[in-house]
């Protein structure tokens, strides 16, 4: 196993410390929530069940007995857990390379703490060399990725992808997010934009580097 993967197993091990009797979990998506979502499996017995990000992640709950809850039909999440694709020192994120940013969205508005989990390569000075997701109705696609030129970026359309919402994605190129809440709040002005994976207005609340919590 490589260092990312080792710290990945690491900050998933280190998330699940904070899991309590009688929770309900809010479950994020990708390689780093796979190692929480096996974790996870030993705690399920002790656990009400989880609300998840997609239906990659319900697959592997269900796969693991893990009950996947109705995010309508549970109050407050008290715990969410998730990774990012980039993470800078105010804890703001880029997510949605796994395309289930939207859902990620909702569960972390749901969520009383945010943990985020990721391995070092995630950390970064300044958001934006991972290419920004974009989630957006079909038919506005053209229209927003005009708009999306005249702030700055170079949208390309995810071949082949549909996500768990029926909806594009397009991943903006060439961005230095200085105002990462700004940058979010004007995207999400569009319309026909779903969602855009900049986490900064709801950010994580506690970020993991491997098996160590950051300090900020
Ligand atoms: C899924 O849409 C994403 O937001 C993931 O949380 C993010 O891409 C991190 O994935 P990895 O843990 O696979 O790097």
């Amino acid at each position: 196993m490589n260092t990312a993967e080792m710290q990945k197993r690491q900050a998933a091990a280190a998330a699940l410390t904070h899991v309590e009797d009688g929770m309900v979990v809010g479950v994020g998506t990708g390689s780093t929530i796979r190692y929480f979502i096996d974790g996870l499996a030993g705690l399920r017995s002790r656990i009400e069940g989880a609300v998840s990000s997609s239906e990659q992640s319900s697959a592997l709950l269900r796969a693991a007995g893990i009950p996947v809850l109705d995010l309508n039909a549970v109050g407050p999440i008290p715990l969410y857990v998730d990774g990012a694709d980039e993470c800078d020192l105010s804890r703001c994120l880029i997510k949605g390379g796994g395309g289930a940013l939207t859902r990620e969205k909702i569960i972390a508005e749901a969520a009383q703490t945010f943990i985020c989990i990721i391995d070092a390569s995630k950390r970064v000075d300044m958001l934006g060399r991972f290419p920004l997701p974009v989630e957006v109705i079909p038919m506005a696609r053209s229209m927003v990725a005009r708009q999306l030129v005249e702030l700055g970026g170079q949208p390309v359309w995810r071949d082949e992808f549909t996500t768990d919402n029926s909806n594009w994605i397009l991943d903006l190129y060439g961005l230095s997010i200085r105002e990462p809440e700004a940058l979010e709040n004007r995207i999400n002005q569009i319309p026909g934009v779903v969602s855009v994976g900049l986490f900064a207005r709801r950010r994580a609340d506690q970020v993991i580097v491997g098996g160590t919590t950051a300090t900020r």
